[in-house]
């Protein structure tokens, strides 16, 4: 489907007007603009930056809606209360001891909504089609059709098509990964990825280590394959804490760490490249697995975390697991796992489940990846992303309870919020829904009950008014279900 040419607009244009409401913003942010202050006037404000009279207005009007200013009438643009107070990040986690997981229905509900083309969808983490280069893939999808019938009908055996592998591993040179094409496996989507990883080294019963909270659908792989898991406690910012870890490795016979060191789900907390090799080292001296979840990898936001922690694997413990997903196209499903020691068992694992993914769907990529278009399509994706993490930051900053913590990611496009201890989050979810709105409840990411009051927010959607209508009912919703007990 062609998306609508105005939310396409909405996203890829940075127009003079959102420039200037940026370094307004930030101005505010830092405090040079203090709460109940009056910004300089338009028409002065116009002289200073040497932009027009109805550019400032523009921008102060974007700065409004975002909730940094507010207009009085016959007098200008004044600092909104708690526009410049600091971002509070949500505290580090508690941890737990390990366990086996049931999260299904609160799962379910997120995911169902997902279809309902009426739903704002703050819940799944799926970015919008205007942020995919849907055009560019249909045409590459036209063209291998055409060029490669007879092999994109057939089937592609496992490890995937070649010259598709060949431009993942060029691309993990950017991260310090020297691997081969003949390393890397395509995958159905970085899930098949993990559950080959999962199924091929460990076994019912084993104890498996993650962040607390971590991504959804591998809490729900481990209960499949009948794992037992214990949570870690994470740092929102800086993710998981080595010193935890290491008691928890002391503790228990732990198989595997699954982590992700670039832009967690749903912390978006992102690992430096220090505590990375800290991990690697942990993991060989107790001898366990990493198995390692990079799907935010390319969506960080400043470029500066340049490693994974595949790229300090000197024995091949590291199971690195990617996809396209979340900035190609979720719906093509490719991924890839480089799977270090364990290649020749997963090739097995996967001929004997799958074959492999689509055939058409890999010479579809491996077409678009050859054109060029992709970092560009990065670079653009990443600005958005940024853009729509701070523009919704400051908007639950202005309608949600007072107490509310915020995630900062360094990449991706999801915030992690912990609201109010008291607030019924799944009465919130129901009433949320009732009024056009999609979230995903806390309770998902953790088996621990440590973040019922918690929520995630997916900010990859054209953000225009409904959006700024929405989360303010979010906002509403919440303070609605605060239990006063
Ligand atoms: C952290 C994480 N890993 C894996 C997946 C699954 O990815 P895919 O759609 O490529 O199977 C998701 C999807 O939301 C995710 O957020």
């Amino acid at each position: 489907m062609i998306r609508p040419h105005h939310t396409f607009i909405r996203f890829s244009m940075s127009t003079l007007y959102q420039k200037v409401a940026k370094d307004i913003a930030q101005d505010i942010e830092q405090g040079v603009y203090l709460t109940g202050q009056k910004v300089p006037s338009v028409r002065s404000l116009s002289k200073v930056k040497a932009v027009s009279i109805s550019t400032i207005t523009q921008a102060y009007a974007l700065l409004e809606d975002q909730g940094y200013l507010s207009a009085k009438p016959q007098s200008g643009y004044y600092v909104k209360d708690g526009a410049n107070d600091p971002v509070m990040p949500p505290p580090i986690s508690k941890g737990s001891e390990p366990e086996v997981v049931k999260k299904n229905d609160i799962i379910s509900m997120m995911l169902n909504a997902v279809h309902q083309d009426s739903l704002i969808n703050f819940g799944a983490a799926i970015a919008h089609e205007s942020l995919m280069p849907q055009h560019a893939l249909q045409t590459h999808i036209n063209k291998v059709s055409r060029f490669h019938s007879k092999q994109v009908f057939n089937y592609l055996f496992s490890p995937g098509l070649e010259s598709l592998r060949r431009q993942i591993a060029t691309r993990m040179r950017n991260v310090g990964v020297k691997c081969h094409p003949d390393d890397i496996i395509i995958t159905h989507g970085c899930s098949e990825a993990l559950n080959l990883c999962l199924r091929t080294t460990t076994q019912p019963g084993d104890i498996i280590a993650v962040e607390s909270p971590c991504y959804y659908g591998f809490l729900q792989l481990a209960g499949l394959l009948g794992l037992k898991v214990i949570e870690i406690p994470t740092d929102a910012q800086k993710g998981i804490s080595i010193d935890a870890l290491t008691l928890a490795l002391k503790q228990w016979p732990i198989r595997l760490i699954a982590v992700s060191a670039r832009y967690s789900n749903p912390t978006g907390a992102a690992i430096d490249s220090r505590k990375q090799k800290q991990l690697f080292d942990l993991a060989q001296k107790y001898d366990v697995k990493i198995l390692e979840d990079d799907i935010y990898g390319e969506l960080g936001f400043d470029q500066s975390l340049n490693t994974v922690i595949k790229t300090f694997d000197t024995d091949g413990r590291v199971m690195h697991c990617s996809s396209f997903s979340k900035t190609l196209s979720p719906g093509l499903r490719v991924g890839w796992c480089i799977s270090g020691e364990h290649h020749d068992d997963i090739i097995q694992e996967q001929t004997y489940s799958s074959f492999s993914p689509s055939s058409l769907s890999q010479y579809a990529l491996s077409s678009y990846l050859e054109s060029g278009h992709y970092d560009k399509h990065l670079r653009k994706t990443r600005a958005l992303c940024k853009q729509n993490v701070d523009a919704i930051t400051q908007l639950v900053k202005q309608f949600f309870p007072a107490g509310t913590r915020i995630s900062q990611p360094r990449g991706g496009f999801i915030i992690w919020l912990a609201l109010p201890e008291k607030t019924d989050v799944m009465a919130m979810q129901r009433s949320a829904l009732k009024e056009g709105i999609n979230m995903a409840p806390g309770a998902m990411f953790s088996n621990t009950g440590e973040f019922d009051h918690y929520i995630r927010l997916n900010c990859a959607i054209p953000i225009d008014g409904q959006v700024n209508q929405a989360v303010k009912t979010l906002g509403r919703v919440a303070s609605e279900n605060l239990i006063l007990a």
